[in-house]
């Protein structure tokens, strides 16, 4: 009895839960260190059961696939595994319709619980053929990069690029539980687990001045993934997406919208590149930096606020300016294709003082003339 508490006691130090409130729709987000080992006890307390089909990339599936199955089998579930290639290339039309046939061979029904194991590609793609399969199956993920935990795991957006764009076709399907295990990010490459920094100093600037003060005093410790460290920060950046989801389920009422801080210039800076070049949270934090120029130049921002945020992205060995080589009239081409933007003016987010944003109206080249 006495190893139970002190085993729980444990547990609860190293883990925190928040709950996406969004009415009947609502769901738990654990964020804990293992608690992928846990993932058969924690589905059938919500409700599942019997045959369910874990979803994973190779690579993903290779570090991480074990221990979910197991503790699915040990819990009385049939799990069937599919495994779709690693990278962004493969979300895609051709890949759903491979993982359609799959789930539909595997004898999944509508209440069989489809489980997304790895980042955001696979969440994404699993969670639409959740969204659209048998006109909607229960999905549970479980993110393994940053990006994925603090951002693609949560809100319910759920897609697939087409050849024209990225995240063209896709669905707003809430997820029914998220179990986010810390301890994955062990594994992640290192540019991987920065670009997921970005995101989460993202976070902090436009939402949480506290989280910001944090990561302003211990970025290496968040960075080195101590477990009492990153939980909380995991957790606070679930909280700041949860309420913004909250208020604005699906994008009607512009509310989700200041999450797009950074990613005027970032999005146009991945066109530009192909994607290739450049993680999206590199990206981003480089389109922050000039979020940031173009507050002070507008008037908006103070500079001291402004060097902040530049001096805790470059702290993390984050890129903050724009690569040279490109030219201002094609970067303002480039955002003025953006599908954010409406007839050529763009909601540019500003940040006003950490934490807090504003909207300006703008055009590609006023942006570029600010840079
Ligand atoms: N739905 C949303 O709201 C939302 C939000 C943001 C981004 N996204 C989408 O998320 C995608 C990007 O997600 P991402 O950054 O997680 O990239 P990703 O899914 O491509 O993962 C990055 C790489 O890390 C590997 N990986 C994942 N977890 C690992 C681990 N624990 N250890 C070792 N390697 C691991 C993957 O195999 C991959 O090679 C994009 O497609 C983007 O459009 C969606």
């Amino acid at each position: 009895m006495a190893r139970r508490a002190e085993a729980r006691v444990i547990r609860e130090q190293s883990g925190e839960e928040v709950r996406v409130e969004l009415g009947p729709r609502s769901y738990p987000v654990v964020v804990a260190a293992g608690v992928l080992a846990e993932s058969g006890p924690r589905l059938a307390a919500a409700g599942f059961g019997g045959r369910c089909a874990l979803v994973t990339s190779e690579r993903v599936g290779a570090l991480y696939r074990e221990p979910v199955l197991a503790s699915l089998r040990a819990a009385g579930f049939a799990p069937a595994v599919i495994e779709i290639p690693d990278g962004e290339e493969h979300k895609n039309l051709a890949w759903l319709a491979v993982l359609y046939d799959r789930l539909l061979e595997a004898g999944i029904e509508r209440h069989s619980a489809l489980v997304a194991l790895g980042g955001g590609v696979v969440t994404d793609l699993a969670g639409f053929a959740a969204a659209t399969l048998l006109r909607g199956l229960p999905s549970v993920l479980l993110p393994t990069t940053l990006l994925g935990q603090i951002d693609a795991a949560i809100g319910g957006k759920t897609g697939i690029n087409h050849v024209l764009g990225k995240n063209l076709i896709g669905a707003f399907h809430q997820p029914r539980l998220v179990l986010a295990d810390v301890d994955t990010l062990r594994t992640l490459p290192r540019r991987e687990l920065l670009a997921g920094v970005a995101e989460v100093i993202k976070t902090a600037a436009i939402g949480d001045a506290g989280l910001f003060a944090e990561l302003e005093e211990r970025l290496e410790r968040v960075i080195g993934l101590e477990r009492e460290v990153i939980v909380p920060v995991v957790a606070a950046c679930v909280r700041y997406k949860a309420r913004v989801v909250a208020e604005d389920e699906q994008e009607v009422h512009g509310g989700r919208a200041v999450l797009n801080f950074g990613h005027t210039v970032g999005h146009a800076l991945e066109a530009l590149t192909g994607y290739k070049e450049l993680r999206h949270g590199e990206a981003v934090a480089i389109g922050m930096g000039a979020a940031v120029r173009v507050s002070v130049a507008l008037g908006r921002c103070r500079a001291e606020t402004a060097g902040r945020l530049v001096a805790l992205l470059k702290r993390a060995g984050l890129p903050t300016d724009i690569p040279s080589g490109l030219t201002p009239a094609a970067l303002a081409l480039a955002m003025r294709s953006d599908k954010k933007s409406a007839r050529g003016r763009i909601r540019f987010v500003c940040l006003e003082e950490i934490g807090r944003t504003a909207f300006v109206e703008l055009s590609g080249e006023e942006i570029v003339s600010h840079l």
